[in-house]
């Protein structure tokens, strides 16, 4: 649990917020990087594999005699239902569409990203706020499981001082203005392109106007 939820699926979101454009990507010359995408769901999938197979472990030896036990047990199913979640609405989240898409061929840009259809703009509510949610809800219990399982402290320090250094990382990215739309990281900032009209989703989210950015 403390590989999945401790490393992999936070380095996971990590990349998936601040590395839609790559430190040396020439963005908006360079278009749709894959490398966020890539990572995103390898990180994903194998964190929640690997957290399914703990979960497998330990419900045959939960007992939940203690009230701690108890909470932990409450937020460690939170954390998986919230994982299935996940899953489940980037499964769901309709096509691309725009000038690479599925229909690009047929000389159509539709797809519910490009778009920006309601499907989209449901997946991204729910993907971007069920994902910090999960990781909050993640930490809670890892903290607690620590304690049920009476852990040495120095585990309980090391994973502190991990994630000391996570925060510092993301609080870096985010004040470098790493965090970008990821509509405009995929199909740069021309108001043409109709998502770049509506309100950008999410919290400390950078979208570029076309006039302020020097390359265009
Ligand atoms: C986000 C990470 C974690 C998740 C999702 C999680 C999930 C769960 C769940 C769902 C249960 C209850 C199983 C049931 O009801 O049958 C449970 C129990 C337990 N977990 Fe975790 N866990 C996490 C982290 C940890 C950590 C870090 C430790 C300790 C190192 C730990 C130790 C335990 C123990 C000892 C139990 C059994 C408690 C009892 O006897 O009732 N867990 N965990
Ligand atoms: C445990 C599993 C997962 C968690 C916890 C998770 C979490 C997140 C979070 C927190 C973000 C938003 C980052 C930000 O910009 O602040 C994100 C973005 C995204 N994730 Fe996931 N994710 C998971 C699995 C998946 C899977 C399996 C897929 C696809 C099949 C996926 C597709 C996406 C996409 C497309 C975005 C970008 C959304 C946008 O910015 O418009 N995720 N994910």
């Amino acid at each position: 649990m403390v590989l999945a939820w401790g490393i992999l699926i936070p380095l996971g979101v990590l990349i998936a917020r601040y590395f839609k454009i790559t430190p040396r990507q020439v963005w908006p010359e360079e278009l749709d990087n894959k490398f966020w995408w890539r990572w995103h769901r390898r990180l994903q999938y194998v964190g929640t594999f690997i957290a399914v197979c703990a979960l497998v472990i330990v419900i045959q030896y939960a007992r939940q005699a203690t009230a701690i036990a108890h909470i932990h047990g409450l937020l460690g199913w939170a954390t998986m239902l919230l994982a299935a979640t996940q899953i489940a609405s980037g499964v769901l989240r309709g096509t691309k569409g725009g000038p690479t898409g599925e229909l690009a061929a047929e000389g159509s840009y539709r797809g519910d990203h490009y778009d920006m259809t309601r499907r989209r703009i449901v997946f991204e509510y729910v993907h971007k706020f069920g994902g910090v949610l999960a990781l909050l809800i993640a930490a809670s219990a890892i903290v607690i499981g620590l304690f049920v399982a009476d852990a040495p402290r120095w585990m309980l320090i090391i994973i502190l001082l991990w994630w000391c250094l996570l925060g510092v990382a993301a609080g870096a990215l985010q004040m470098s203005g790493r965090c970008i739309d990821t509509y405009q990281a995929i199909w740069g900032p021309d108001p043409l392109h109709p998502g770049n009209k509506i309100k950008v989703i999410g919290i400390g989210v950078r979208r570029v106007s076309a006039k302020d950015n020097p390359h265009h």
